[in-house]
């Protein structure tokens, strides 16, 4: 049996986010994972006002976040601080000053340490979470959604990765947030949006399903538009909101619907995993379980705090990868970096 104990670090976009995790391999080759302590601290408060993440403003509240928020984690988990094996952090896709701040303290933790560093795909993070959460291991298909994506990923293996479809514009997220900031709506837009919607008619307002017969790409600035056009020719009365809300939520649901039937279609995947913020909207949780539900397959959502950005993830991706061969200690931060370039068995 070998295991790592990873103290983890998070800060692509606007939460900073420590956790400490043990990864195992015993000899059968079987993963056992566990969490000694956890902590998101949300930046959503200081972007209120700005309507959105303010990349520069992120930066510094991860810099001046990040010591006493570990301080806080060792000290909660009890570990005793020689203990750690390793220290990972997020090194893209992301913001990039964030995953500086995150990658450059944890890199001088780990030479403080004298143990080795890990850098992380952000993305391969949401991928592997179920792993942490309900001991599922590949092969499955990830559908994330989130702030900063929308996308299908088939999951043959851990670093067996195919992107297979991905929106063309603006993530789902993002459209959730426009539409509630063109209607007036708090930011961050997914949970007001939903939070009206329950009051709305969700079938008076036929919105484009745009790209939807188009292969398994996303695009969502055409409904936005749309979402733009109602708003600019009605009444803009409390029910009138809660009625296009209802019909834009509707509609995203119906498309993801549609776009899942055929993507299980396409790789055979018998387990969907979803993951990302907006997966914790219940109209598309749903819509998403219906369809698995009819295919016969297996669907996964992990608890919402790990749905979300967190480094629970993060510290066990990092863990499954060194314990499978991996080498990620040389990875550098970048603002993007494609999940098909995950693979080491391939690389070398
Ligand atoms: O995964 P996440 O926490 O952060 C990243 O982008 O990585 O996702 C945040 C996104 C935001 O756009 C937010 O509006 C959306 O998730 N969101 C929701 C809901 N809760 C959060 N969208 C729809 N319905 C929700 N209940
Ligand atoms: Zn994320």
């Amino acid at each position: 049996m070998r295991t790592e104990r990873i103290l983890a670090i998070e800060s692509s976009c606007d939460e900073t986010a420590i956790a400490i995790v043990d990864v195992s391999k015993d000899e059968s080759g079987e993963i056992r994972s566990h969490v000694l302590a956890s902590h998101v601290l949300s930046q959503i408060e200081t972007h209120r006002a700005y309507g959105g993440v303010i990349p520069e403003v992120a930066s510094r509240e991860h810099y001046e976040a990040l010591s006493g928020l570990v301080s806080d984690c060792i000290q909660l988990s009890g570990v005793e601080e020689f203990t750690i094996t390793r220290v990972a952090a997020t090194v893209s896709p992301g913001l990039v000053g964030g995953l500086l701040v995150g990658s450059v303290y944890a890199k001088n933790y780990a030479f403080g340490l004298g143990v080795p560093f890990s850098g992380v795909n952000h993305i391969e993070g949401h991928a592997l979470t179920v792993g942490l959460t309900n001991c599922m291991q590949p092969p499955y298909l990830v559908l994330l959604v989130s702030g900063g994506h929308c996308q299908f990923v088939s999951v043959t293996d851990v670093g067996e990765y195919k992107l297979i479809g991905k929106t063309k514009d603006d993530s789902v997220g993002e459209c959730f947030d426009k539409v509630a900031q063109m209607l007036g709506l708090p930011y961050p837009g997914g949970p007001s949006v939903e939070k009206l919607a329950t009051k709305g008619d969700s079938q008076k307002y036929d919105f484009p399903k745009p790209m939807l017969h188009n292969g398994l790409d996303f695009s969502f600035s055409g409904l936005k538009t749309a979402v733009r056009q109602t708003i600019d020719s009605v009444e803009m009365i409390e029910g009138i909101k809660a009625d296009i809300c209802a019909s834009f939520q509707h509609t995203v649901a119906a498309v993801f619907s549609h776009k899942l039937k055929k993507a299980l279609k396409e790789t055979g995947h018998k387990s969907c995993v979803v993951a990302g913020g907006v997966a914790a909207n219940k109209t598309i949780r749903m819509a998403l379980q219906h369809v698995c539900d009819n295919e016969n397959v297996q669907f996964i959502a992990p608890p919402l705090k790990l749905c979300t950005d967190n480094a629970e993830m993060i510290g066990y991706t990092a863990g499954v990868r060194v314990l499978l061969g991996a080498d990620d200690s040389k990875v550098t931060v970048k603002p993007r970096w494609p999940l098909e370039d995950m693979n080491w068995r391939s690389a070398s």
